[in-house]
């Protein structure tokens, strides 16, 4: 039997086809817009999601027996708010995790009802990009459009609509919604309150490997697939690709660098950092996590070469690239504002440090630099609350350089372990839908039996010094320029 893995993304949905015993037999890759209406906003149109997916599984499907396809399993971008009426039609763009404009109302939730409550309820404050904040941004700003609200989900929960027509999420992507009690996987009828919602507006929860429903007749129709075909109820993107790389059990990591960039340690048991600089969230495999999440980190690299460079070959921009540990300049991977740890929509990027010698790799380098400094941020947090960490999984477009990895092993200071493909939220999409199709008995299992570790980079004793003294020095930066970013 064949499963398949959507991982809804920022800037395209990517599918993956698997076989049962494993096998990636194929890829496809979808793009859609991505809207930026006002300088820190971030939109998209689900209608463009949904039809970009179904064309993906059409041509992801072409020349296998469709009728052996048997499950659908999802990573979806965190965060977003999806608004249907009750025609069920998408009422206004969706406000993506990236987005920044709820910075008012995130400091009425962290002030006004206060941290400690937010945490109580839900294990987790208030930030920019989370799903409360956007709800009472409609309410304020968009009032007739937030009184047509019959129902509230997160992206890729608005596929799974579609698909099998169950008002369905999961736990470890509701998390991010800032209404979940994350401990006991639940809606926290305080924050339902506080927003001024209903549970009758929120989707049913499920566990990330649960069947939600079967797909549609109509649908399975237009795939060629049988109606047969279980649809699960997946997870958020960075959980899913914790599945994908075998992130689970206690004490495991993973760094992904996708558009955004996040380091992410799984939890047998709930735990809460208690300055909340780390989220705490449920976990696909049914227990938990902790995570920091940078909004822009392959991004940056992206809006390095392709605006400002004017080149997508990234390889030959890395490759002259020879000097590890002694670049004289720095940059603030801040270009969305930025999450963990500063919590500030505000921040913006910079360079700092060029001088009449700096050359355009030394600014590629910086780029490079700058988000394994910022992922190093997170890690030191976790660090703090006496986590050790060794060694990590990483996953993303990001994770395809070479040179990235050696940088983030020897910034980090840890072993990078790389796994057989880099496709995490995918490839723990369809893994997901091959456990809730009873292929496997649980997470666990299947991540034991399908994820291989084909390299390690390990960090060299000299560079991790070398690196030591810079990020000492990045970490000064971000204090002394906070201000000016207001
Ligand atoms: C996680 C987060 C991002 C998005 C990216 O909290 O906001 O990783 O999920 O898709």
């Amino acid at each position: 039997m064949y499963y398949i893995g959507v991982d809804l993304g920022t800037s395209a949905v990517k599918l993956l086809l698997m076989e049962g015993s494993g096998k990636i037999c194929n890829i496809v890759s979808k793009e859609y817009p991505l809207f930026f209406p006002h300088p820190g906003w971030s939109e998209q149109n689900p209608e463009d999601w949904f039809a970009q997916s179904m064309e993906g599984i059409k041509e992801l499907t072409e020349g296998i027996d469709r009728k052996e396809v048997a499950g659908i399993g999802f990573g979806g971008q965190m965060h977003g708010l999806v608004t249907l009426d009750k025609d069920d039609n998408v009422i206004r763009p969706a406000i993506l995790w990236n987005d920044g404009r709820t910075g008012e109302e995130t400091e009425y939730l962290n002030t006004v009802i206060g941290k400690e409550k937010l945490s109580q309820y839900t294990a987790n404050i208030a930030f920019a990009g989370f799903t409360a904040p956007k709800i009472l941004w409609m309410q304020k700003h968009e009032p007739e459009n937030f009184k047509k609200v019959v129902k509230i989900m997160l992206p890729k929960d608005y596929l799974a609509y579609r698909l099998s027509g169950s008002f369905c999420t999961d736990v470890s992507d509701a998390s991010g919604m800032l209404l979940l009690d994350v401990k006991n996987r639940c809606w926290s009828k305080e924050m339902l309150e506080i927003c001024h919602i209903t549970e009758e507006q929120l989707p049913k929860l499920y566990e990330s490997w649960q069947v939600v429903g079967n797909l549609k007749a109509e649908v399975a129709k237009e795939l060629g697939f049988s109606e047969d075909v279980k649809v699960v109820a997946g997870a958020g993107d960075n959980a899913a690709a914790a599945v994908g790389t075998g992130t689970v059990g206690d004490g495991q990591c993973n760094i992904s660098l996708g558009t955004s960039g996040t380091i992410f340690i799984s939890s047998k048991d709930f735990g809460v950092d208690e300055n909340n600089a780390l989220h705490s969230f449920d976990h696909a495999d049914g227990s938990y996590h902790l995570m920091g999440c940078m909004l822009s980190a392959a991004s940056c690299n992206k809006w390095w070469s392709e605006e400002i460079l004017k080149t997508k070959d990234f390889a030959a921009e890395q490759a002259p690239i020879r000097k590890l540990g002694e670049n004289q300049v720095f940059f603030l991977p801040y270009l969305m504002g930025e999450r963990s740890p500063h919590n500030n929509p505000d921040a913006r990027g910079v360079f700092f440090g060029m001088s009449m010698d700096t050359t355009r790799a030394d600014m590629t380098q910086a780029v490079l630099e700058g988000v394994a400094f910022g992922l190093r941020d997170s890690l030191e947090v976790a660090r703090s609350l006496g986590i050790h960490i060794e060694r990590t999984k990483i996953c993303g477009g990001g994770a395809k350089s070479p040179l990235w990895k050696k940088i983030i092993a020897n910034v980090m200071n840890l072993k990078v372990d790389v796994p057989e493909n880099e496709e995490g939220p995918s490839m723990g999409g369809a893994m997901l839908a091959a456990v809730g199709c009873g292929e496997y008995p649980d997470v666990e299992t299947i991540c034991n039996k399908l994820v291989r570790v084909v390299d390690t980079v390990e960090p060299e004793p000299e560079l991790v010094a070398k690196y030591e003294e810079k990020y000492r020095k990045f970490r000064k930066l971000y204090p002394a320029m906070k201000e000016l970013f207001r």
